[in-house]
């Protein structure tokens, strides 16, 4: 969700601005992927490398995260929405982890719409942490060396017990994965796009789909091959 910074900038506005409007659009983007029947939505809101920013900013960002928890998860329930949080959550103050666990919690049951909000999340730390419990099993006696393989690794990255990732958007005019999902994205289509994410909505969304759409997707496969199955 790339972009939230210059969409203010733009409107001489501080960057929490953005931010807040950043806000709608995730809110948005909830509702159109209902109605598009879209399963599982997941969004960077805020990552390992974030806390950098200055103080200010990761402040605002913490309490819109604590009052959006607040004020949508009831709703989001009542959609039928699962909400998880993924990334190394301990780093977040206690107020903040409490809401977390509460709206997973309430919300576990939920199967219209997984909607997964990474934070405090790095691509390579999701690696590194699957890496530590295989490890760990294989120390506890669990897991044979040899067993250690993709499957068995994958089992401890996040998101391992949804589908494989099918499209990864970009707002904002950045070609990079910038540390989001890099094991997960290894089949997955990319998509980027110049608006900025305050400005992204269910056109900018159903533009994303479509282009999907008219992807061919061979999985190292020929383009013959793909055509017969
Ligand atoms: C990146 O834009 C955006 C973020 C670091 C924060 C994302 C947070 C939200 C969209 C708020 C709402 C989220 C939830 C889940 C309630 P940027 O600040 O890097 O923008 P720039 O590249 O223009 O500087």
């Amino acid at each position: 969700m790339d972009g939230n910074g210059r969409w203010a900038k733009a409107r001489h506005r501080p960057r929490s601005f953005g931010h807040s409007a950043g806000r709608k659009a995730v809110r948005e983007t909830v509702e159109c992927c209902l109605r598009e029947g879209v399963e599982v939505l997941t969004l960077f809101a805020f990552s390992s490398e974030n806390w950098q920013r200055p103080q200010d900013e990761v402040g605002a960002l913490m309490e819109l995260f604590v009052r959006a928890l607040d004020k949508e998860v009831d709703e989001l329930h009542g959609y039928g929405v699962r909400v998880r949080f993924i990334g190394a959550l301990q780093a977040f103050d206690e107020l903040l982890q409490q809401r977390m666990r509460a709206a997973m919690a309430k919300t576990a049951d939920n199967q219209r719409l997984q909607l997964n909000i990474a934070v405090n999340y790095g691509g390579r730390w999701d690696i590194v942490h699957a890496a530590q419990q295989a490890a760990a099993a294989v120390a506890r006696g669990e897991l044979g060396v040899e067993e250690l393989n993709e499957a068995s690794l994958g089992r401890w990255m996040s998101l391992a017990d949804l589908p494989p990732l099918d499209l990864f958007i970009r707002t904002g005019g950045e070609y990079r994965l910038s540390n989001f999902l890099l094991w997960q994205t290894a089949y997955a289509e990319l998509y980027f796009t110049d608006t900025l994410w305050p400005d992204f909505d269910q056109a900018s969304l159903r533009s994303a789909i479509e282009d999907y759409a008219r992807r061919e997707r061979r999985f190292g496969r020929t383009g013959a091959q793909v055509a017969r199955t």
